[in-house]
């Protein structure tokens, strides 16, 4: 129980669950409003393994800094990365490039970036990353909403390539300044500078429609509810991965089915900052 205390102080970091399908047709839902993961998450039953997990989240907290080369072997090795590709992408994009000056970048926690924001742990990337692969295939396209530092939204690019899109939203504008900056030191520049990597300035809950839809959305903060704008904006095929809840959180995975309904199931117990109001965040604490 030391390490469940423990990680309440860290944001965007794993429990892990195990598995369950739930099914959802959306034409039973109202359009207007948030889609409620309550009324379509049917017979949910989530197992925690603390005598798996914790043990695991203890290795992860005392991870060295010896480089960014070295954690994503790390993650490897505990199996958080079960792709060569994720494992490719995560070492092209150094993370030290994107962690503020004063930080360890590569132990695995998250880190403060300023504005009530983190960067999150790269076990959260690493899994966003094996949980979205099949549908970051070379020109597909991506939204990452809570952008943040960049980082993954890098990651996106790198995988979908120069034919696809990588599409960054983010509600605070100088961490989409500071984004953009990280971006063109890394592997991505080329990316950012062609114009298939972006980063914008907006409200996430809303989307990006003007280049909807996607193959891929992930959700870099905690919605109480799934945006339907972001419901609407995901291709039949796609898959989202968003943090549903208050406190402690479902990290849904969400696959639109050709006819449109929804498949749903809970891939784990996260804490992610909150997906909110521009002037809530900044308010907070
Ligand atoms: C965990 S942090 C950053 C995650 C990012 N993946 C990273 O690792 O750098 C979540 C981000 O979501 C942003 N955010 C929160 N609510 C938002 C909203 N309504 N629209 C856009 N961004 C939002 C926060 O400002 C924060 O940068």
């Amino acid at each position: 129980m030391l390490a469940s205390s423990r990680l309440t102080f860290f944001s965007c970091s794993s429990f892990r669950h195990k598995l369950r399908l739930h099914s959802l047709n959306p034409s039973s839902l109202n359009p207007k409003s948030c889609i409620r993961p309550s009324f379509f998450v049917t017979k949910l039953s989530v197992n925690l393994h603390s005598e798996d997990h914790f043990p695991l989240m203890e290795r992860f907290w005392s991870a060295t800094s010896r480089g960014n080369s070295s954690l994503v072997d790390y993650l490897q090795q505990h199996g958080v990365i079960k792709s060569s590709k994720v494992a490719d992408v995560m070492k092209k994009i150094d993370r030290g490039l994107f962690v503020p000056k004063g930080n360890l970048p590569y132990s695995d926690t998250p880190m403060p970036i300023g504005y009530n924001a983190t960067i999150s742990a790269p076990h959260m990337h690493a899994t966003c990353l094996e949980l979205l692969e099949e549908h970051l295939q070379p020109g597909m396209r991506a939204l990452d909403v809570g952008s943040g530092t960049g980082y993954l939204t890098a990651c996106f690019a790198l995988m979908v390539g120069p034919e696809g899109h990588a599409v960054g939203v983010e509600h605070i504008p100088e961490l989409v300044t500071d984004s953009i900056d990280n971006v063109q030191k890394s592997e991505a520049a080329s990316l950012l500078a062609e114009g298939s990597l972006s980063l914008n300035f907006g409200d996430g809950r809303q989307g990006w429609p003007d280049l909807a839809p996607y193959n891929s959305i992930h959700v870099g903060a905690a919605a109480t509810e799934v945006p339907q704008p972001l419901i609407e904006q995901l291709k039949p095929g796609g898959r989202m991965v968003i943090p549903v809840g208050r406190f402690f959180q479902d990290l849904q995975v969400i696959d639109k089915q050709v006819d449109g309904s929804l498949k749903v199931r809970i891939e784990s117990s996260v804490r992610y900052v909150p997906l909110t109001d521009r002037q809530e965040q900044l308010q907070r604490f």
